[in-house]
């Protein structure tokens, strides 16, 4: 999803100059006033043209009203007609091109109404057979049901919104443009077998190893066996490599700072798309946001935790255990004792862990400098450690697992100006539905391609 950032009404005037421009929804509901001078300059002769899609209409003696979107903003943008532009095809659901003058509105709700001289139904909408209904609130799981139409709907729409503002937040919190190229050669064929990645991770230390901190944010592909509300086969993750780093507490740090700000970034750019979510899903997690932004992330070690599950009166449904990994109901749990704010659980059982996270070196309990961060409704939501970057541990992890010929290539990292370093993962469709309040990850991500946590 492209929108032009800051100042872009004033950009986009200038990108129309010469050609008349259809205007965003968005912008002419923000059009600064003086109306009349600006409309002038807007598409030549006063008139100005929206396209988009019917959201109502409503056909009195003397007036016709129709709303209509085009996804630049969850409110719709009213148009005036007269009844004799009204025909049959001006259903809900119909994709129009309307021709009128920008004014301001008389009703207090919204800033600018279009009188409409023409209008044009680009495609009509047989609005029987359309799924969605006129002004109806369909649950998520309704539309999870039409993948291919639940965008037109206002809580896809807004999340999507939602979905470009974190991401662009997120680039720019790593103070990267988002230059997003894609390649033009799409032909390519590979002559050995060819498989998605599960993480970006070892090819970012490659990356780390001479630029010092990098991130990537990218699709990242699983194959669990787990048809769960917080599992996806396809999913985005952003990760990011430190180097020069010595301490979980760095990682941690930047994993928070990340959170913090992405999250702000979204509450005060998408207000109006949260509030959707913060009102009809998830009522109340606006005022949980917010005290969770005032307040710092709560830091346990992997032992702790065993430790307070056990003590725990609710009854699990697997016993917590020193050496087992925490499963989904142990983190809520977790996270309740901790008086519902995100908590850091680190130091994790070694033989838990895969072989790239530091050693160390402790017993009985011999453990790792891994970290995941664990929050309100969802459990796991980023995962990160120290890298093991001395040779000779990592060597004898590798012999042992019988990997040490595949990953040659990871151990000439350390054999070559090896530093300490550690990263972390952030799952983005977790992060959405921790802060939008939603149950179901399948209803964070604009088409459910795989559906199935299954793609081998
Ligand atoms: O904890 P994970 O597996 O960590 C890694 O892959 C590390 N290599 C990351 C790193 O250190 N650079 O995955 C990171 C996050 C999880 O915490 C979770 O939020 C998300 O990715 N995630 C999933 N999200 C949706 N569906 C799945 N199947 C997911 N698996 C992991
Ligand atoms: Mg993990």
């Amino acid at each position: 999803m492209l929108r032009a950032r800051g100042g872009w009404w004033w950009r986009g005037l200038r990108r129309c100059a010469s050609l008349p421009r259809a205007l965003r929804v968005r912008e002419a509901l923000q059009a600064p006033e003086p109306v009349e001078q600006v409309k002038v300059q807007v598409c030549g002769g006063g008139v100005a043209v929206c396209l988009g899609w019917v959201r109502s209409v409503r056909s009195q003696k003397e007036v016709l009203f129709l709303h209509i979107n085009d996804g630049s903003s969850l409110e719709s943008l009213q148009i005036v007609a007269d009844p004799s532009l009204e025909n049959r095809d001006l259903t809900f659901g119909s994709a129009v091109e309307v021709q009128g003058k920008l004014v301001k509105s008389p009703h207090k709700m919204q800033n600018m109404e279009l009188k409409a001289e023409t209008i044009r139904v680009v495609g009509p909408c047989n609005a029987l057979l359309f799924p969605l209904k006129m002004k109806e609130r369909h649950p998520l799981e309704y539309v999870r049901q039409f993948p291919h139409l639940r965008c037109r709907n206002n809580t896809l729409g807004s999340l999507l919104r939602i979905r470009s503002e974190a991401t662009a937040s997120i680039h720019s919190f790593f103070q990267v443009a988002n230059e997003a190229k894609e390649s033009a050669e799409k032909t390519h064929f590979f002559n050995v077998p060819a498989f998605l990645t599960v993480s970006g991770q070892l090819h970012l230390e490659v990356m780390a190893g001479a630029f010092t901190r990098v991130f990537t944010f990218g699709p990242t592909f699983r194959a669990e066996n787990s048809q769960s509300r917080r599992h996806l086969a396809e999913f985005y993750m952003v990760e990011a490599e430190l180097s020069f780093t010595e301490s979980l507490q760095d990682i941690m740090q930047v994993m928070e700072d990340l959170f913090k700000t992405v999250t702000s970034t979204v509450l005060s750019k998408c207000p109006h798309d949260v509030e959707l979510f913060h009102k009809h899903i998830a009522p109340g997690q606006k005022g949980r946001l917010e005290q969770m932004l005032k307040k710092r992330f709560v830091i346990i070690s992997y032992s702790k935790a065993v430790e307070i599950l056990k003590q725990a009166s609710q009854a699990f449904t697997f016993k917590p255990e020193w050496g087992c990994d925490l499963q989904t109901e142990h983190e809520k749990y977790l996270v309740k004792h901790c008086g519902e704010v995100p908590v850091f659980v680190i130091n994790y059982p070694y033989d838990l862990k895969p072989f790239y996270m530091r050693d160390n070196e402790d017993g009985p309990q011999h453990t790792v400098a891994a970290v995941d961060l664990l929050v309100p409704g969802v459990g796991e939501l980023c995962g990160g450690s120290l890298r093991e970057e001395r040779l000779p541990f990592l060597e004898s992890r590798l012999q042992r697992l019988g990997l040490a010929d595949t990953y040659q290539w990871y151990l000439d990292l350390r054999k070559f100006g090896s530093v300490p370093h550690g990263g972390f993962g952030m799952g983005f469709e977790r992060y959405l539905q921790y802060i939008l309040g939603v149950d179901n990850i399948k209803d964070v991500i604009p088409f459910p391609r795989f559906s199935h946590s299954c793609l081998l």
